[in-house]
Protein backbone atom coordinates (compact mmCIF):
# COMPACT_ATOMS: atom_id res chain seq x y z
CA UNK A 1 0.00 0.00 0.00
CA UNK A 2 1.73 3.09 -1.03
CA UNK A 3 0.99 6.41 -2.64
CA UNK A 4 2.80 6.68 -6.12
CA UNK A 5 4.67 9.77 -7.45
CA UNK A 6 3.08 9.87 -10.79
CA UNK A 7 4.87 11.95 -13.33
CA UNK A 8 2.72 11.03 -15.74
CA UNK A 9 0.89 7.47 -16.61
CA UNK A 10 2.45 5.90 -19.79
CA UNK A 11 5.80 5.91 -17.39
CA UNK A 12 4.02 3.63 -14.91
CA UNK A 13 3.94 0.89 -17.64
CA UNK A 14 7.53 0.43 -17.42
CA UNK A 15 7.58 0.69 -13.66
CA UNK A 16 5.19 -2.22 -13.75
CA UNK A 17 7.01 -4.53 -15.98
CA UNK A 18 9.58 -4.27 -13.48
CA UNK A 19 7.23 -6.48 -10.78
CA UNK A 20 4.17 -8.04 -12.58
CA UNK A 21 5.64 -11.58 -13.83
CA UNK A 22 6.67 -11.76 -17.43
CA UNK A 23 3.05 -13.80 -18.51
CA UNK A 24 0.58 -11.60 -16.67
CA UNK A 25 2.42 -8.44 -17.86
CA UNK A 26 2.29 -9.41 -21.67
CA UNK A 27 -1.23 -10.60 -21.04
CA UNK A 28 -2.07 -6.87 -19.55
CA UNK A 29 -0.06 -4.78 -21.85
CA UNK A 30 -0.59 -6.55 -25.39
CA UNK A 31 -2.39 -5.83 -27.91
CA UNK A 32 -3.56 -8.38 -30.84
CA UNK A 33 -1.35 -9.47 -33.84
CA UNK A 34 1.14 -6.72 -34.48
CA UNK A 35 -0.74 -4.42 -31.94
CA UNK A 36 -1.64 -1.36 -34.79
CA UNK A 37 -4.88 -0.62 -33.41
CA UNK A 38 -3.65 -0.52 -29.63
CA UNK A 39 -0.95 2.25 -30.97
CA UNK A 40 -3.60 3.91 -32.88
CA UNK A 41 -6.03 3.97 -29.88
CA UNK A 42 -3.57 6.87 -27.63
CA UNK A 43 -2.52 8.50 -31.01
CA UNK A 44 -5.92 9.33 -32.16
CA UNK A 45 -6.21 12.05 -29.98
CA UNK A 46 -4.27 14.37 -31.64
CA UNK A 47 -6.57 13.79 -34.17
CA UNK A 48 -8.82 16.61 -32.20
CA UNK A 49 -7.65 19.71 -30.93
CA UNK A 50 -9.07 21.71 -27.66
CA UNK A 51 -9.81 25.19 -28.02
CA UNK A 52 -8.26 27.27 -25.56
CA UNK A 53 -10.59 30.10 -23.63
CA UNK A 54 -8.73 32.76 -21.45
CA UNK A 55 -11.13 35.45 -20.90
CA UNK A 56 -13.47 32.97 -19.42
CA UNK A 57 -13.41 34.03 -16.18
CA UNK A 58 -13.67 30.73 -14.68
CA UNK A 59 -11.88 29.02 -11.63
CA UNK A 60 -11.55 26.10 -9.96
CA UNK A 61 -13.05 23.41 -12.17
CA UNK A 62 -15.91 21.19 -10.95
CA UNK A 63 -15.19 17.59 -11.59
CA UNK A 64 -18.47 15.69 -10.29
CA UNK A 65 -20.88 14.26 -12.83
CA UNK A 66 -23.88 12.65 -12.36
CA UNK A 67 -24.44 9.56 -15.50
CA UNK A 68 -26.97 6.99 -15.02
CA UNK A 69 -28.69 8.10 -11.78
CA UNK A 70 -25.49 8.38 -9.77
CA UNK A 71 -23.35 11.34 -8.46
CA UNK A 72 -19.73 10.65 -9.45
CA UNK A 73 -16.67 13.13 -8.23
CA UNK A 74 -14.74 12.31 -11.29
CA UNK A 75 -15.90 10.95 -15.53
CA UNK A 76 -13.10 9.09 -15.11
CA UNK A 77 -14.28 5.21 -14.23
CA UNK A 78 -11.82 2.04 -14.30
CA UNK A 79 -12.73 -0.36 -17.39
CA UNK A 80 -13.66 -4.03 -16.51
CA UNK A 81 -10.25 -6.11 -16.64
CA UNK A 82 -10.12 -9.18 -15.68
CA UNK A 83 -7.78 -11.03 -13.38
CA UNK A 84 -6.08 -8.38 -11.27
CA UNK A 85 -4.80 -10.87 -8.82
CA UNK A 86 -1.69 -11.01 -11.64
CA UNK A 87 -1.01 -7.44 -10.56
CA UNK A 88 -1.88 -7.54 -6.86
CA UNK A 89 -2.44 -10.20 -4.44
CA UNK A 90 -5.48 -8.39 -3.21
CA UNK A 91 -6.78 -7.85 -6.79
CA UNK A 92 -10.43 -5.98 -7.73
CA UNK A 93 -10.90 -5.55 -3.59
CA UNK A 94 -8.01 -3.41 -3.59
CA UNK A 95 -9.07 -1.85 -6.73
CA UNK A 96 -12.76 -1.67 -5.19
CA UNK A 97 -10.92 0.49 -2.22
CA UNK A 98 -9.01 2.89 -4.43
CA UNK A 99 -11.25 4.19 -6.99
CA UNK A 100 -13.71 4.37 -4.03
CA UNK A 101 -11.41 6.51 -2.17
CA UNK A 102 -12.10 9.49 -5.10
CA UNK A 103 -15.42 8.81 -5.53
CA UNK A 104 -15.19 7.15 -9.04
CA UNK A 105 -17.02 4.41 -10.04
CA UNK A 106 -15.69 0.47 -11.27
CA UNK A 107 -16.67 -1.83 -13.20
CA UNK A 108 -16.14 -5.76 -12.46
CA UNK A 109 -14.54 -8.17 -14.90
CA UNK A 110 -16.95 -11.32 -15.58
CA UNK A 111 -13.01 -12.93 -15.15
CA UNK A 112 -12.18 -11.41 -11.55
CA UNK A 113 -9.86 -12.99 -8.90
CA UNK A 114 -12.70 -11.56 -6.66
CA UNK A 115 -15.82 -12.58 -6.03
CA UNK A 116 -18.45 -9.93 -7.07
CA UNK A 117 -19.51 -9.77 -3.73
CA UNK A 118 -15.85 -9.51 -2.16
CA UNK A 119 -15.45 -6.75 -4.57
CA UNK A 120 -18.99 -5.13 -4.10
CA UNK A 121 -18.12 -5.10 -0.14
CA UNK A 122 -14.57 -3.54 -0.75
CA UNK A 123 -16.09 -0.73 -2.52
CA UNK A 124 -18.16 -0.34 0.88
CA UNK A 125 -21.27 1.18 -1.03
CA UNK A 126 -19.23 3.19 -3.61
CA UNK A 127 -21.28 2.47 -7.43
CA UNK A 128 -19.96 -0.50 -9.17
CA UNK A 129 -21.03 -2.14 -12.53
CA UNK A 130 -20.87 -5.65 -13.35
CA UNK A 131 -19.48 -7.06 -16.76
CA UNK A 132 -20.80 -10.14 -18.29
CA UNK A 133 -19.05 -12.04 -20.56
CA UNK A 134 -22.13 -14.18 -21.97
CA UNK A 135 -21.96 -17.77 -21.83
CA UNK A 136 -23.80 -20.50 -23.59
CA UNK A 137 -24.69 -22.08 -20.37
CA UNK A 138 -27.83 -19.74 -19.61
CA UNK A 139 -28.00 -20.93 -16.15
CA UNK A 140 -24.46 -19.24 -15.80
CA UNK A 141 -25.25 -16.04 -16.95
CA UNK A 142 -28.67 -15.72 -14.78
CA UNK A 143 -26.41 -16.85 -11.39
CA UNK A 144 -24.16 -14.02 -12.43
CA UNK A 145 -26.84 -11.68 -13.24
CA UNK A 146 -28.24 -12.53 -10.12
CA UNK A 147 -25.40 -12.36 -8.01
CA UNK A 148 -24.68 -8.61 -9.08
CA UNK A 149 -28.42 -7.59 -8.21
CA UNK A 150 -27.86 -9.12 -4.76
CA UNK A 151 -24.28 -7.57 -4.37
CA UNK A 152 -26.03 -3.61 -4.97
CA UNK A 153 -24.58 -3.61 -8.31
CA UNK A 154 -25.77 -0.76 -10.45
CA UNK A 155 -25.54 -1.80 -14.29
CA UNK A 156 -24.59 -4.67 -16.20
CA UNK A 157 -21.98 -3.73 -18.82
CA UNK A 158 -22.35 -6.43 -21.79
CA UNK A 159 -19.15 -7.12 -23.54
CA UNK A 160 -19.99 -8.14 -27.58
CA UNK A 161 -16.36 -7.61 -28.91
CA UNK A 162 -14.39 -10.76 -27.66
CA UNK A 163 -16.66 -13.97 -29.34
CA UNK A 164 -13.33 -14.91 -30.10
CA UNK A 165 -9.52 -14.35 -28.77
CA UNK A 166 -7.88 -11.85 -30.47
CA UNK A 167 -4.65 -12.93 -31.91
CA UNK A 168 -2.73 -11.88 -28.63
CA UNK A 169 1.48 -12.55 -29.48
CA UNK A 170 2.51 -11.84 -26.03
CA UNK A 171 0.33 -14.68 -24.83
CA UNK A 172 1.55 -16.99 -27.41
CA UNK A 173 5.08 -16.25 -26.73
CA UNK A 174 4.50 -16.85 -23.04
CA UNK A 175 2.36 -20.08 -23.17
CA UNK A 176 0.56 -17.75 -20.48
CA UNK A 177 -2.11 -19.23 -18.44
CA UNK A 178 -3.82 -17.92 -15.87
CA UNK A 179 -1.94 -18.93 -12.81
CA UNK A 180 -5.05 -18.05 -10.08
CA UNK A 181 -8.64 -18.82 -10.49
CA UNK A 182 -11.66 -16.84 -11.44
CA UNK A 183 -13.50 -16.13 -8.08
CA UNK A 184 -16.72 -16.09 -10.33
CA UNK A 185 -15.85 -19.32 -12.37
CA UNK A 186 -15.82 -21.65 -9.64
CA UNK A 187 -19.35 -23.10 -9.85
CA UNK A 188 -18.73 -22.66 -13.85
CA UNK A 189 -19.11 -26.59 -15.26
CA UNK A 190 -16.12 -25.87 -17.58
CA UNK A 191 -13.63 -24.83 -14.45
CA UNK A 192 -12.56 -21.50 -12.89
CA UNK A 193 -10.32 -20.58 -15.90
CA UNK A 194 -6.85 -21.28 -13.64
CA UNK A 195 -4.25 -23.22 -15.89
CA UNK A 196 -6.38 -22.11 -19.24
CA UNK A 197 -5.59 -19.36 -21.15
CA UNK A 198 -7.70 -16.37 -22.65
CA UNK A 199 -8.84 -18.17 -25.53
CA UNK A 200 -9.50 -21.39 -23.99
CA UNK A 201 -11.54 -19.69 -21.69
CA UNK A 202 -13.34 -17.32 -24.53
CA UNK A 203 -14.27 -20.77 -26.10
CA UNK A 204 -16.72 -21.92 -23.33
CA UNK A 205 -18.47 -18.22 -23.42
CA UNK A 206 -20.75 -17.48 -26.52
CA UNK A 207 -19.01 -17.82 -29.75
CA UNK A 208 -21.99 -15.76 -31.49
CA UNK A 209 -23.78 -12.76 -30.01
CA UNK A 210 -26.72 -10.89 -31.83
CA UNK A 211 -29.24 -8.48 -30.95
CA UNK A 212 -31.54 -11.45 -29.50
CA UNK A 213 -29.12 -11.99 -26.59
CA UNK A 214 -29.11 -8.32 -25.56
CA UNK A 215 -33.12 -8.56 -25.45
CA UNK A 216 -32.83 -11.53 -23.43
CA UNK A 217 -30.59 -10.25 -20.94
CA UNK A 218 -31.84 -6.84 -20.78
CA UNK A 219 -35.56 -8.71 -20.02
CA UNK A 220 -33.80 -10.66 -17.26
CA UNK A 221 -32.16 -8.27 -15.71
CA UNK A 222 -33.81 -5.14 -14.14
CA UNK A 223 -30.26 -3.48 -13.87
CA UNK A 224 -29.54 -1.45 -16.95
CA UNK A 225 -27.54 -3.57 -19.89
CA UNK A 226 -24.57 -1.23 -21.39
CA UNK A 227 -23.45 -2.54 -24.29
CA UNK A 228 -19.59 -2.97 -24.74
CA UNK A 229 -17.41 -3.01 -27.84
CA UNK A 230 -19.40 -0.76 -29.99
CA UNK A 231 -17.19 0.89 -32.82
CA UNK A 232 -20.12 1.76 -35.67
CA UNK A 233 -23.02 3.83 -35.62
CA UNK A 234 -24.86 0.66 -36.72
CA UNK A 235 -24.13 -1.15 -33.93
CA UNK A 236 -25.02 1.47 -31.37
CA UNK A 237 -28.39 1.78 -32.90
CA UNK A 238 -29.02 -2.12 -33.20
CA UNK A 239 -27.83 -2.47 -29.44
CA UNK A 240 -30.30 0.23 -28.49
CA UNK A 241 -33.09 -1.20 -30.40
CA UNK A 242 -32.57 -4.67 -28.40
CA UNK A 243 -32.74 -2.58 -25.16
CA UNK A 244 -29.46 -1.35 -24.54
CA UNK A 245 -30.00 1.78 -21.77
CA UNK A 246 -26.04 2.53 -22.31
CA UNK A 247 -23.24 1.86 -25.21
CA UNK A 248 -19.96 1.75 -24.54
CA UNK A 249 -17.93 2.44 -27.44
CA UNK A 250 -14.19 0.39 -26.86
CA UNK A 251 -12.19 -1.92 -28.72
CA UNK A 252 -11.13 -3.68 -25.64
CA UNK A 253 -8.04 -1.63 -25.61
CA UNK A 254 -6.73 -2.64 -28.91
CA UNK A 255 -6.60 -6.42 -28.02
CA UNK A 256 -9.13 -7.77 -29.83
CA UNK A 257 -10.03 -6.55 -33.43
CA UNK A 258 -6.69 -5.62 -35.35
CA UNK A 259 -7.02 -3.27 -38.17
CA UNK A 260 -9.81 -1.50 -36.62
CA UNK A 261 -9.89 2.06 -35.94
CA UNK A 262 -8.73 3.74 -32.81
CA UNK A 263 -11.76 4.04 -30.46
CA UNK A 264 -11.52 7.52 -30.21
CA UNK A 265 -11.71 8.17 -34.13
CA UNK A 266 -15.49 6.82 -34.45
CA UNK A 267 -16.57 8.38 -31.14
CA UNK A 268 -18.39 11.31 -32.43
CA UNK A 269 -20.01 9.73 -35.30
CA UNK A 270 -21.55 7.01 -32.71
CA UNK A 271 -21.98 10.02 -30.31
CA UNK A 272 -24.36 11.63 -33.20
CA UNK A 273 -26.31 8.91 -34.20
CA UNK A 274 -27.25 7.89 -30.69
CA UNK A 275 -27.99 11.31 -30.29
CA UNK A 276 -28.45 11.63 -26.21
CA UNK A 277 -31.11 8.47 -26.00
CA UNK A 278 -28.69 6.60 -23.82
CA UNK A 279 -25.22 7.68 -21.85
CA UNK A 280 -22.20 6.84 -23.77
CA UNK A 281 -18.86 5.44 -21.82
CA UNK A 282 -15.76 5.60 -23.65
CA UNK A 283 -12.58 3.57 -24.00
CA UNK A 284 -9.10 2.55 -24.99
CA UNK A 285 -5.95 4.77 -25.28
CA UNK A 286 -6.92 7.13 -22.55
CA UNK A 287 -3.52 8.12 -20.35
CA UNK A 288 -3.88 12.19 -20.42
CA UNK A 289 -6.26 14.71 -18.69
CA UNK A 290 -6.55 15.98 -22.42
CA UNK A 291 -7.86 12.96 -23.94
CA UNK A 292 -10.61 12.37 -21.02
CA UNK A 293 -11.79 16.28 -21.90
CA UNK A 294 -11.58 15.61 -25.65
CA UNK A 295 -13.57 12.14 -25.38
CA UNK A 296 -15.90 13.99 -23.10
CA UNK A 297 -15.80 16.67 -26.11
CA UNK A 298 -16.58 14.30 -28.63
CA UNK A 299 -19.76 12.90 -27.12
CA UNK A 300 -18.73 10.43 -23.64
CA UNK A 301 -20.90 10.85 -20.81
CA UNK A 302 -18.26 8.67 -18.96
CA UNK A 303 -14.52 7.89 -19.96
CA UNK A 304 -13.32 4.47 -19.17
CA UNK A 305 -9.55 3.44 -18.71
CA UNK A 306 -7.75 -0.28 -17.78
CA UNK A 307 -3.94 -0.52 -18.26
CA UNK A 308 -2.98 2.89 -16.00
CA UNK A 309 -5.18 1.46 -13.55
CA UNK A 310 -3.84 -2.05 -13.24
CA UNK A 311 0.15 -0.80 -12.99
CA UNK A 312 -1.01 1.65 -10.12
CA UNK A 313 -2.57 -1.64 -8.46
CA UNK A 314 0.47 -3.04 -9.21
CA UNK A 315 3.28 -0.42 -7.71
CA UNK A 316 0.98 0.79 -4.77
CA UNK A 317 -2.30 -1.51 -4.34
CA UNK A 318 -5.07 0.56 -3.21
CA UNK A 319 -3.58 3.96 -2.47
CA UNK A 320 -1.65 2.93 -6.06
CA UNK A 321 -4.82 2.95 -7.70
CA UNK A 322 -6.10 5.98 -6.03
CA UNK A 323 -3.31 7.76 -7.51
CA UNK A 324 -4.05 7.17 -10.85
CA UNK A 325 -7.27 8.88 -10.41
CA UNK A 326 -5.84 11.54 -8.78
CA UNK A 327 -3.11 11.93 -11.33
CA UNK A 328 -5.13 11.85 -14.37
CA UNK A 329 -8.17 14.11 -12.42
CA UNK A 330 -5.55 17.03 -11.62
CA UNK A 331 -4.44 16.76 -14.95
CA UNK A 332 -8.17 17.14 -16.61
CA UNK A 333 -8.43 20.18 -14.16
CA UNK A 334 -5.91 21.72 -15.92
CA UNK A 335 -7.03 21.34 -19.15
CA UNK A 336 -10.65 22.49 -18.15
CA UNK A 337 -9.46 25.20 -16.13
CA UNK A 338 -7.32 26.85 -19.49
CA UNK A 339 -10.42 25.85 -21.92
CA UNK A 340 -12.66 27.39 -19.60
CA UNK A 341 -15.15 25.07 -19.12
CA UNK A 342 -16.41 25.17 -15.46
CA UNK A 343 -18.11 21.77 -15.23
CA UNK A 344 -18.48 18.44 -17.03
CA UNK A 345 -21.20 19.53 -18.52
CA UNK A 346 -19.79 22.92 -20.17
CA UNK A 347 -17.00 20.01 -21.19
CA UNK A 348 -19.43 18.14 -23.11
CA UNK A 349 -20.48 21.44 -25.03
CA UNK A 350 -16.72 22.43 -25.81
CA UNK A 351 -15.72 22.58 -29.42
CA UNK A 352 -12.56 20.50 -31.30
CA UNK A 353 -10.97 21.06 -33.74
CA UNK A 354 -9.81 18.78 -36.52
CA UNK A 355 -6.49 20.17 -38.16
CA UNK A 356 -4.67 17.66 -39.77
CA UNK A 357 -0.90 18.06 -38.63
CA UNK A 358 1.82 16.49 -40.42
CA UNK A 359 3.65 14.66 -37.92
C1 LIG B 1 -9.31 -5.90 -20.53
N1 LIG B 1 -10.56 -5.57 -21.05
C2 LIG B 1 -11.66 -6.32 -20.68
N2 LIG B 1 -12.91 -5.97 -21.12
C3 LIG B 1 -13.99 -6.63 -20.71
O1 LIG B 1 -15.10 -6.30 -21.11
N3 LIG B 1 -13.86 -7.70 -19.86
C4 LIG B 1 -12.66 -8.12 -19.38
O2 LIG B 1 -12.57 -9.06 -18.61
C5 LIG B 1 -11.51 -7.42 -19.83
N4 LIG B 1 -10.28 -7.81 -19.41
C6 LIG B 1 -9.17 -7.05 -19.70
C7 LIG B 1 -7.94 -7.36 -19.17
C8 LIG B 1 -6.85 -6.55 -19.38
C9 LIG B 1 -5.53 -6.91 -18.78
C10 LIG B 1 -6.97 -5.39 -20.19
C11 LIG B 1 -5.81 -4.46 -20.44
C12 LIG B 1 -8.19 -5.09 -20.75
C13 LIG B 1 -10.73 -4.34 -21.86
C14 LIG B 1 -11.00 -3.13 -20.95
O3 LIG B 1 -12.30 -3.16 -20.42
C15 LIG B 1 -10.88 -1.81 -21.72
O4 LIG B 1 -11.70 -1.84 -22.85
C16 LIG B 1 -9.42 -1.49 -22.12
O5 LIG B 1 -8.53 -1.81 -21.10
C17 LIG B 1 -9.29 -0.04 -22.50
O6 LIG B 1 -8.05 0.23 -23.02
P1 LIG B 1 -6.83 0.84 -22.17
O7 LIG B 1 -7.35 1.93 -21.27
O8 LIG B 1 -6.25 -0.31 -21.39
O9 LIG B 1 -5.95 1.34 -23.23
Amino acid sequence: EKKLDILNLPALEDEAKKIIPTGGYGYIFGGSEDDWTLRQNTKAFEHAQIVPKALSDIESPDLSTNVFGLDLKTPVMMAPTAAQGLAHAKGEADTARGVAAVGGLMAQSTYSSTSIADTAAAGNGAPQFFQLYMSKDWSFNESLLDEAKKAGVKAIILTVDATVDGYREQDIINNFQFPIPMANLTKFSEGDGKGKGIGEIYASAAQKIGPDDVRRIAEYTDLPVIVKGIQSPEDALRAIGAGAAGIYVSNHGGRQLNGGPASFDVLESIAKAVNHQVPIIFDSGVRRGSHVFKALAAGADLVAFGRPVIYGLALGGAEGVQSVFEHIDHELEIIMQLAGTKTIEDVKHAPLLHINYAD
